[in-house]
């Protein structure tokens, strides 16, 4: 994980470098560092374990002379624990180069000892500050950056960004990604890298995505982009479609409220421009129609947060276009020896692009002659370039680590996915699929109510419960994964014990949990149509307060049902079955915030947690 930028122009670099780590923060924040090439040409380096806060009061009672060429680095630690040493930049060849690094180099302990017994001295436990010495080995041969590093990414196994700068080059910063996130920002007379685009989206929009495997040279005027044997390559530009604005706090006490208050845009802009007279056409779909009209099995691939929305997906896929879906952990399906065909669908989900997990997944799927399409929410992210077709949310930049928006765009996305697989096959009643339309086109107004109408309520309901030890939540059906993704907001942000049931399966052990005083958030189905799946969840409800659980149930509007077996409830207005997980998810987001923030947290970084895993 961990964040990277770097910078060449005219300008002063350390307000920069450390404006863009803020950005990046989410991706790693046990340290931080900076180094830059002053105006005499030395290279100065500062770099502090803690949150860049540390650092930044640092360079404030002690400032670095500053420079105009300089790179940047948060962390989260992977080899050697969070300590000012093992921070980036490493410095190699007589500290006259600094060298950052996002990801793990898998053969650095052979690397390491080959150094060592040529003398080398380090100062980290690091992988990095081996591939710092190497790069500054080959460096003090030939004089050429460029070179150094081609001659050292071919040694390098795992996955790595890398990014140095010497003080021999002022006006110089060097590069190369492999499995890991780097991507260009072209300024007027100045360029940018960053591990994404928010680490330079508050000074040009203009972005340059760097292939696999490819070695990148900025410097004020210029962008060289060569592969790993120095071959020129073509890189792909695009324009960031969000501003640094949609990025900030804005007043909100945290990234995390702020994000959760955008959950009804991030439908809203999901669904936009993909409903054509009633009909969903996914227009990054064309021309897949004869694929989608043959495929016989999808499988749906993510990690955490994001493989809770395939979940939910999967119910709307397999009702929609009849074809049977499976859903797996990323990291799962990786290791094992599934069974895929050309006419296997792989469907990633990943806010991010970047989880590494889902990557490896993606491109072992593609290895195996399948097809894929990623449902990602960052433009240029290395999961969508390495996938046959693309579909993404549109929920904005996503800050807090733990995911809010995003997910409800990602089931929004999938929902669209469905809708849209279901017509070309003609899988799906076409009146089914009006309704549908329209019941998806009223969930952004409907998520807005739950915010105005609950959000005050389960504050204060959090704010009671700051002392509970442990909270279960069950759900049925559709709201079954709704209750996993509670539980897991609630262990990430308020680390607590929390575990989320399909309610049916409370009897066959979960129940055993249950004794006076235990929590119990119960997303209870509509009663209407048919009502049999409420039937049987109050039935649970009742089966767990007579143990003497304290239940919360999260209910549509006009249930008095479960009037009489609830502790509390929590109000969603009323909607298709399928269309309940978009809005009873919104309490339990609201829930785990404020019970987080109750306990004094940070919500925005929780402890040991990063927002893009890019490690395995
Ligand atoms: C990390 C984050 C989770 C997120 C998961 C998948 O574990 O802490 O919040 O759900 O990664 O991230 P992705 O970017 O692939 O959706």
């Amino acid at each position: 994980m961990c964040g990277i930028i770097g910078y060449v122009g005219p300008r002063p670099s350390q307000d920069i470098l450390l404006a863009g780590l803020s950005r990046l923060e989410y991706r790693g924040y046990d340290s931080a560092g900076i180094a830059v090439i002053d105006g005499d040409g030395g290279l100065g380096m500062r770099k502090r374990a803690g949150k860049l806060a540390v650092l930044r009061d640092d360079l404030a009672s002690t400032p670095l002379a500053d420079g105009t060429t300089g790179i940047g680095h948060t962390r989260w630690a992977t080899h050697g624990g969070p300590t000012d040493a093992n921070a980036h930049p490493h410095l190699a060849d007589d500290d006259k180069l600094a060298v950052i690094h996002n990801g793990i180099i898998e053969n650095f302990a052979e690397l390491k000892s080959e150094l060592v017994g040529e003398g080398v001295t380090f100062r980290s436990e690091t992988d990095t500050e081996v591939a710092a010495a190497m790069i500054g080995r080959e460096y003090a041969r030939t004089g050429d950056l460029v070179s150094a590093f081609r001659a050292v990414v071919s040694r390098l196994e795992g996955a790595y960004t890398l990014l140095a700068m010497h003080e021999d080059h002022p006006g110089l910063v060097v590069g190369a990604r492999r499995n890991s996130p780097l991507v260009i920002g072209l300024g007027e007379g100045e360029n940018f890298l960053g591990s994404d685009v928010a680490a330079f989206v508050e000074h040009t929009r203009k972005a340059l995505a760097i292939g696999q495997d490819e070695i990148v040279a900025i410097t004020p005027g210029g962008v060289e982009v060569t592969d790993f044997s120095g071959a020129p390559v073509e890189v792909e530009a695009f324009e960031v479609t969000w501003d640094a604005s949609a990025a900030e706090k804005g007043g909100w006490s945290s990234f995390m409220a702020k994000e959760v208050s955008e959950e009804p845009e991030a439908v809203a802009n999901t669904i936009r421009g993909r409903i054509h007279e009633g009909r969903v056409e996914i227009p990054e779909l064309d021309g897949m129609d004869e694929f989608l009209a043959d495929i016989d099995r999808i499988l749906v691939i993510a990690c955490g947060t994001a493989a809770y929305a395939g979940m939910v997906g999967k119910y709307a896929l397999e009702t929609w276009t009849r074809v049977p879906v499976d859903v797996e952990l990323a990291h799962e399906f990786r290791y094992r020896d599934p069974v895929l065909s050309p006419r296997t669908l792989v469907v990633s989900i990943s806010q991010s692009g970047e989880t590494m997990d889902t990557l490896m997944a993606v491109k072992y799927a593609r290895s195996r002659g399948a097809k894929t399409l990623s449902i990602c929410n960052t433009q240029g992210a290395t999961i969508p370039r390495e996938s046959d077709a693309i579909v993404y949310t549109h929920a904005g930049p996503e800050v807090a680590v733990a995911s809010t928006k995003a997910f409800v765009a990602q089931i929004t996305a999938l929902y669209l996915l469905a809708l849209h697989v279901g017509r070309v096959r003609g899988a799906i009643d076409p009146v089914v699929a009006v309704e549908a339309v329209t019941e998806l086109e009223a969930v952004p107004g409907k998520i807005a109510r739950v915010l105005e109408t609950e959000q005050a309520r389960i504050e204060q309901l959090a704010h009671w419960m700051a002392d509970t030890r442990s909270v279960l939540f069950l759900g049925r059906n559709v709201g079954y994964p709704i209750a996993l993704e509670g539980a897991l907001k609630l262990k990430e942000l308020a680390y607590i014990h929390a575990e989320g049931f399909a309610a049916g399966e409370l009897k066959h052990g979960p129940i055993a949990l249950i004794e006076p005083g235990q929590p119990v958030f119960v997303v209870v189905p509509s009663p209407r149509g048919s009502g049999e799946m409420h039937k049987k969840v109050v039935s649970n409800i009742e089966e767990i307060r007579a143990r003497g659980a304290r239940v919360i149930a999260i209910a549509e509007e006009g249930d008095v049902a479960v009037l009489p077996a609830a502790d509390e409830v929590l109000r969603i207005p009323l909607a298709a079955p399928m269309f309940e997980p978009l809005l009873a998810v919104v309490p339990l987001h609201i829930f785990a915030m404020g019970l987080a923030e109750a306990k004094g947290l940070d919500v925005d970084q929780p402890r040991n947690l990063a927002k893009s895993v890019t490690v395995e």
